[in-house]
This record gives structure tokens, sequence and C-alpha cells, in this order.
């Protein structure tokens, strides 16, 4: 086995690369606007609603649409898991890898293809779509390959006259929630974790961004995945997603998206239900408030550039985006002026070439809390760059610097999920680092200093699951920077490291005398 090592990503400069991507799109215009099935034990059911996903950077391009699940269909998707959980678990780790890598090397040679259906499903710009198109195979390798690692379990001691056994056995049923923004880097590693680890899985992706999903289960069955392994079932969050979680057959959910569904999962998975065994395992991976600190004895252009492509990079939409800068006072004026001035320079528009490095945000709903929210920090605070926005074709919003805010304001409080980047000032290191943890999240954060015992120190205090020196606080790598928030940012799952394939298992003792 090849060690892992994480898929290298383009260069758009390179007109072969260009040409590349282009071809990718050519691929997708040709299946623009078709209709696709649910997937219930490899049974195509198609149902007369539908969800219809359109491309946010031309709301009139449908990209696609797919059949709806009704409570009925998820039940027969439960069953339909329930039943197959009984073989699959059967199969061995090794077989089970076998299907990811093999899906990975299918996903690498339609790997511009998937970018440039992330472009138009999700309105990735080819930089931001190539980055999660490699992570989405990423996350199949490392995955693929833990599981190996774990297939005898873990030493543990024995006595002399006694085997002891350390061994993983799967779950269950995993119902799998999914974002939209990263509609297939999440939703393939969320969904292979708990599949190789031999559970069967319900996956309910995002209602903007289905399509993707879809085009991922077909190349899981071109790889091998036996018919109920995994089921696409689409539909609506409060209806599907509650009946799922509720379900007393359902083991563990997996989901990634914003912290009230989050919050609201957790609770509802902690009820029993009628007939249910056990205890349900929930993941759950959620928001963010993410803090750029920058220190007085720092590289001040470097801390500039930091902020500006953490911040706006797909538009702010990230989980992991810096939506506040926090600027000790010695030097805020230069790191402010800086941004205003790279941010200003900034295009925005359709993310269909490398023209530009901001595209839409997802859809009407993103684009109108958005803008609310400028309007919110143009009381706050004092807007610095852009603030305006433009829904005729797409959902585009300029990006956004409001400056002078206090700490506690809405602008750095509230996870905006936008283009919207808010500073503060602070006294110094010490009240810097207390600004940066008074949120209720805890996902990312980065620290902009030459300071070493500064930056000791934020190593100790700052409250992050993902803490970055000297660089921006997005683009975690799976394998080395595994992903995943303290406090409301969710239940510090790593996606991407060492220990979140166990979260998919149970352990299990066995001791033999002798
Ligand atoms: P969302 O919470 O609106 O939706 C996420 C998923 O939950 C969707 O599939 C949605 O249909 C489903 N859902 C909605 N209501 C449900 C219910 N009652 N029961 C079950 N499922 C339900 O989030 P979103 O807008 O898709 O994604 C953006 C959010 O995700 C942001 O808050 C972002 O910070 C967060 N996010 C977190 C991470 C992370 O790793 N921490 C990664 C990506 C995104
Ligand atoms: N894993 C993504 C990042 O680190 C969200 O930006």
């Amino acid at each position: 086995m090849i060690p892992y090592k994480h898929e290298a990503f383009t260069d758009f400069s390179k007109e072969e690369n260009k040409k590349a991507i282009q071809e990718g799109y050519k691929v997708v215009e040709s299946y623009l606007g078709e209709e696709y099935p649910l997937v219930i034990g490899g049974e195509r059911i198609t149902t007369e609603d539908k969800i219809v996903s359109y491309n946010p950077a031309n709301k009139s391009e449908v990209v696609g649409s797919t059949s709806k699940a009704t409570k009925e269909l998820a039940a027969k998707a439960m069953d339909v898991a329930d039943k197959t959980f009984n073989t699959w678990k059967k199969v061995k780790p090794e077989v089970r890898a076998d299907v990811l890598f093999k899906a990975a090397a299918i996903m690498r040679r339609r790997k511009f293809e998937f970018s440039a259906l992330l472009s138009k499903e999700a309105g990735k710009t080819w930089v931001e779509a190539d980055v999660e198109a490699a992570e989405a195979i990423d996350f199949l390798e490392y995955y693929g390959r833990q599981m190996l690692s774990l297939k005898n379990g873990q030493p543990v001691e024995s006595r002399p006259g006694e085997y002891n056994q350390y061994n993983y056995i799967p779950l269950g049923v995993a119902v799998v929630i999914s974002p939209w923004n990263f509609p297939f880097a999440i939703m393939a590693g969320t969904t292979v974790a708990a599949m190789v680890a031999g559970n069967t899985v319900l996956l309910k992706p995002a209602s903007t961004t289905p399509v993707v999903a879809y085009k991922f289960v077909e190349v899981l069955e071109q790889a091998g995945m036996p018919a109920g392994v995994v089921n696409f079932i689409p539909g609506s969050g409060a209806e599907v997603g509650d009946f799922l979680v509720d379900h007393p057959r359902t083991r563990l959910i997996s989901f990634t998206g914003s912290r009230d569904v989050g919050l609201r999962i957790f609770e509802r998975a902690s009820k029993l239900s009628e007939g249910q065994i056990w205890i349900k395992r929930v993941i759950a991976e959620m928001g963010g408030k993410d803090t750029i600190v920058v220190d007085k004895e720092a590289d001040l252009e470097l801390a500039a550039q930091s902020i500006v492509k953490s911040a706006f990079g797909f538009s702010g939409q990230k989980c992991s985006a810096c939506s506040r800068a926090v600027v000790v006072e010695d030097v805020y004026d230069q790191v402010l002026a800086r941004v205003e001035e790279l941010t200003k320079a900034l295009s925005v528009g359709k993310p269909d070439s490398d023209e530009h490095f901001v595209g839409p945000v997802i859809d009407g709903a993103a684009y109108k809390k958005i803008m609310e929210y400028i309007e919110i920090g143009k009381g706050e605070g004092r807007l610095v760059a852009g603030g305006n926005g433009d829904d005729s074709k797409g959902f585009f919003i300029e990006p956004t610097v409001i400056a002078d805010l206090d700490p506690k304001a809405r602008i750095m409080q509230e996870e905006i999920f936008g283009p919207v980047v808010g500073f503060a000032k602070a006294k110094d290191f010490d009240h810097a680092l207390e600004i940066a943890n008074n949120t209720e999240y805890g996902l990312t954060g980065a620290v902009i200093t030459n300071n070493r015992m500064n930056q000791e120190k934020a190593r100790e205090d700052f409250h992050v699951g993902n803490l970055y020196f000297n660089r921006g606080c997005t683009g975690a790598i799976v394998g080395y920077q595994p992903f995943g928030g303290f406090n409301m940012s969710g239940t510090d799952s790593k996606a991407g490291g060492p220990d979140y394939i166990q979260l998919h298992m149970q352990a299990k003792t066995t001791s033999e005398m002798l």
C-alpha cells in the first residue's frame, strides 16, 4: 500500500489545466438539468416532488433535480439499511477499504468534472472547487488506510494463561446529514467513514446541492459497493431529518451543519423512541466565528493577506472562514488599511473562469441574511470596504470589511456565513486573546506573530480545535490538520484525523483462558 499523501492542488496558470477544467464544464453541461432518483437498496425510485438545484451564479440555470424522499421512503430506506448491515458488517475491512480506494481512483480520473460541477452547483471558483475535489479524494484514501490500520484492533496486555483482545465492531445504521458548503468533500468523507467502518448509511445531502451527492453515490456503486450499503435519500431536513434522527433503528448520526440544527439533533437523539435498545451516538460538527489575531510584532503584509484570503475565499462560506480580525492597537490602522486595499482590489463575478476571486453566495435566503448583517454592521461599526450586493442574475455580494467594532457586537459574535469580516482593536496581545475567546464557538483561529512567547501563550490559551500560526485559518488538509471544533462548534470529532474512524465503531474486549 502506497503511504497516504494528500492530493496535489491544480495550478490553473498552466494552459493544460485550464483546458482540463473547461473539458470538465463540457461534461457537466452535457447533463445539466437532468433528474436523479433516490437510491434505496440499489433500486432507483422516482417521486413526483422534486428538489431543484440551481446555479447560484446564474439563478435561471437548473443544475439538476432529484426526487424527494418522504417519511415512508425514509422508513423503507431504513429497513433496507438495517437488513444490509447484517451482511456488510461481515465483509472484511480490507474489502470495504478497497471500495474506497477504487472510488478514489475514479474520482481522481473525473476530478475536473467534479470541480466543474462544484462550480456550477455551489458557486465555487476553480481554485476552491479543486481544493474540495482533492479533499474528497483525500478522505477516501485516508479513511481506507485508517480502517486497515484498525482491522486487528489495538494491543492490550494479557497475563500468563490468558489471551486478551481488543477489537472494533461497527455500530449499525448511520444517518449522514451533510451541508451545502462542502457538498462533495464533507458529504463523501462523512459517508465513507461510516461505511468503511462496517455501518450502512442513509445519506441525506443538503437540498441546495444534491446533484454532486448523487454522482458520488454512482461512483461508489462503480467501485463495487453492494446495494443497500449507502442509500441516497435527499429530502426536507425538518421532515426526513427529524424522522431519521428519531428512528429507533438509527444507531449513529453524523451531522455537519449549523449550530441550531446540530443542537436540535443532539436533543432529539437523546430521547428514547419505542423499541430503541441503545444510546444513539451523535457526531455533530457545527458553526464557527473564527478569528485571526494580529500581534504588534508581526509580518503585517502576511497578516493582511491571511485575513483577506481566509475571510473571502468561497465568499466567506466556510465554517473555518475568518469573520473576525482582532488586531493589537499599535498596528491596527496599518493592518486595516492594507486589508481595505486588498479587499477593494478583489473582483466579484461568475466562478466559471479564473477571472474572479469571489463568486456568489449559495441562494436567495443566504443573500438576504448576509445583506441584513451588513446593515447591522454599518450601525455597529464603520464600513470600510464593500457593502453592496447584486441578486439580479446570481447572488453576488462584495467582500465587506467593517471596522472599529465592539468585541461584543453582533457582527463579532454571530455566524454570518458570507463575505463579511469585522475588525476590533485590542490593547495588547493578552487582550487580543481574550477577545478571540469571547464567542460561544471554538472552531478555527490564527495568530500572526513573530513573538515566540506570545505564540506559546496562544497555543495554550486560544481555545479552538484548529489553531494556525502565521497563516490563514482555512484550508485544513486531511491527515495533516485534522479538523473539528470546541464548544458550540461541535463534538470535536476531528475529520481527517487518526481517531475519527473509531467514532463510527464500538470496541469489544474478549478474554480467553488458555
Ligand atoms: P444546516 O444546518 O442548515 O443544514 C445542514 C444539513 O442539515 C442539511 O442537509 C439540512 O437539510 C439538514 N437539516 C436541516 N434541518 C434538519 C433537521 N431538523 N433534522 C435533520 N437534519 C436537518 O447547515 P448548512 O446551511 O447546510 O451549512 C452551513 C453550516 O454548516 C454553517 O453553520 C457552517 O459553519 C456549518 N459547517 C460546519 C462544518 C464543521 O466541520 N464544523 C463544516 C461545514 C459547515
Ligand atoms: N476543512 C475546511 C477548512 O479547513 C472547512 O477550511
